[in-house]
């Protein structure tokens, strides 16, 4: 029964379930402790003043962050969603302006448009990097078009010199979601907000978090301010900033407590020793890799380094000779049950690519009568099926994802899922 594949009623390579990830420590405990006692959970106001930028907590964290990623300005916010909502509002974007966007990513990276009247438009994916390809989005550009969401995807850089050289010569705004990619580098600088603005996320999931969380980054003096203001009710700072561009400075608050600071300042310090961990393990897995046909591992562009979110790995139907969908199946049923939905070893496609999505189908987001679609009286905005052809089939054929590079797998654990991989491939053809 050694042979036999589990799915087909043999023996797993592996039964023992994989060390689950553990993410808070004493450090953490302790931090969230001291602002306990302090009895200063946020020190926020939405007035100028003292509390108009946060508390200590907060101040240091985004002090350390900044010095970290080495940029001018880190703005901690309360999720990356709302990151990405202030970075629309900070460059400026207003109802009818159109923003490039890739359709093979977190839903927020083009939903955030939406708050603002700003209407995404789709380009197609870079079959190797899974992020924006540069020639797609120059084809994508329109009188309306004013930015690019560029979105470092799974850990991976994009080719952000061919991304910026657009950018500069059609005049447009730059945003980056890198929520899945601190510590990713391009030219030996960390993405994040190069050009103009971007940031990261710290949701559980995230390589670092602090529950639910993120941090904007950027060296633009001006967009900083934005930020913060859009962050923090802008608009009851107008007259003590004697603001004269009042552009969507109206604010919400987005603003992170000082005991989420305090967690991320812990944190941030285990941010190295993460990436290490997992560049090793890639390591270790990408030798494996190279005896195996069919499948092949994440490129990394030579001018970056990654940060293995998630690994990428590419499926060759042709070559294995079953579905994805069966390859998956019967990898799993080798190893052991997944604890968290996050521990999974293997699974395809990631999400469908967003223009999917009944709310760009149907052209309703904002209201119930088409805005922003409709701002302007030609609403012949295409988000139908084949628009991005790599995309789509990165989703439906092509893509397989695992977490098996994470902190605390060892390379054992790498050795067990490879030993699944090969399992299934030698017994491919009892499966078709
Ligand atoms: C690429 C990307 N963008 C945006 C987000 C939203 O971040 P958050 O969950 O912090 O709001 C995520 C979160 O998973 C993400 O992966």
């Amino acid at each position: 029964m050694k042979d036999t594949l589990a799915i087909l009623g043999g023996s797993p390579v592996r039964e023992n379930a994989f060390p689950s990830r553990k993410t808070m420590g004493e450090e953490e405990k302790e931090a969230v402790i001291d602002v306990m006692d302090s009895d200063c959970i946020s020190a926020f106001l939405g007035s100028p003043g003292e509390g108009a930028w946060g508390g200590p907590k907060v101040l240091e964290f985004e002090k350390n962050w900044a010095e970290f990623f080495g940029y001018k300005h880190a703005i901690s916010v309360n999720s990356w969603t709302a990151g990405l909502t202030i970075s629309v509002g900070a460059v400026g974007l207003t109802p009818g302006d159109e923003i490039i966007c890739p359709p093979y990513t977190m839903s927020a990276s083009s939903t955030s448009a939406f708050f603002y009247g700003v209407v995404p438009v789709f380009a197609d994916i870079d079959p190797k990097t899974f992020c924006l390809d540069p020639e797609s989005v120059e084809k994508s550009i329109t009188s309306k078009t004013k930015a690019i969401m560029i979105v470092h995807l799974f850990g991976g850089s994009a080719n952000i010199d061919a991304l910026y050289d657009i950018a500069d010569r059609h005049n447009l705004r730059v945003i980056e979601d890198a929520a899945q990619a601190p510590g990713t580098t391009w030219k030996g600088k960390y993405v994040g907000g190069l050009k103009d603005i971007g940031g990261f996320s710290l949701n559980y999931h995230k390589h670092i978090h602090c529950g639910e969380g993120g941090v904007l980054v950027t060296n633009d003096d001006d967009l900083a301010l934005r930020a913060k203001l859009i962050r923090n009710h802008g608009e009851n700072f107008i007259d003590a900033l004697e603001l004269e561009d009042l552009t969507n400075i109206v604010g919400g608050n987005y603003r992170l407590t000082e005991l989420q600071a305090a967690i991320g300042i812990e944190q941030l310090k285990r941010l190295n020793g993460i990436l290490n961990s997992r560049r090793e393990l890639v390591s270790h897995l990408e030798k494996q890799l190279e005896s195996i046909p069919g499948i092949s591992s994440a490129y990394v562009h030579e001018e970056s380094e990654h940060a293995y979110y998630v690994y990428p790995l590419l499926f060759d139907k042709e070559v294995i000779g079953i579905e994805r969908s069966q390859f998956i199946e019967a990898v799993n049923a080798e190893l052991p049950p997944p604890t968290t939905p996050e521990d999974i070893a293997l699974s395809g496609g990631y999400v469908k690519p967003l223009y999917l999505n009944k709310i760009y189908q149907e052209k309703i987001a904002i209201g119930c009568k088409g805005f922003p679609f409709n701002y302007h009286s030609d609403t012949s905005q295409n988000y139908a099926k084949g628009l991005c052809p790599t995309a789509e089939k990165m989703y439906e054929e092509e893509l397989l994802l695992s977490s098996i590079i994470r902190e605390p797998l060892t390379t054992q654990d790498i050795d067990d899922f490879i030993n699944a991989i090969k399992k299934v491939i030698n017994n491919a053809k009892f499966l078709k």
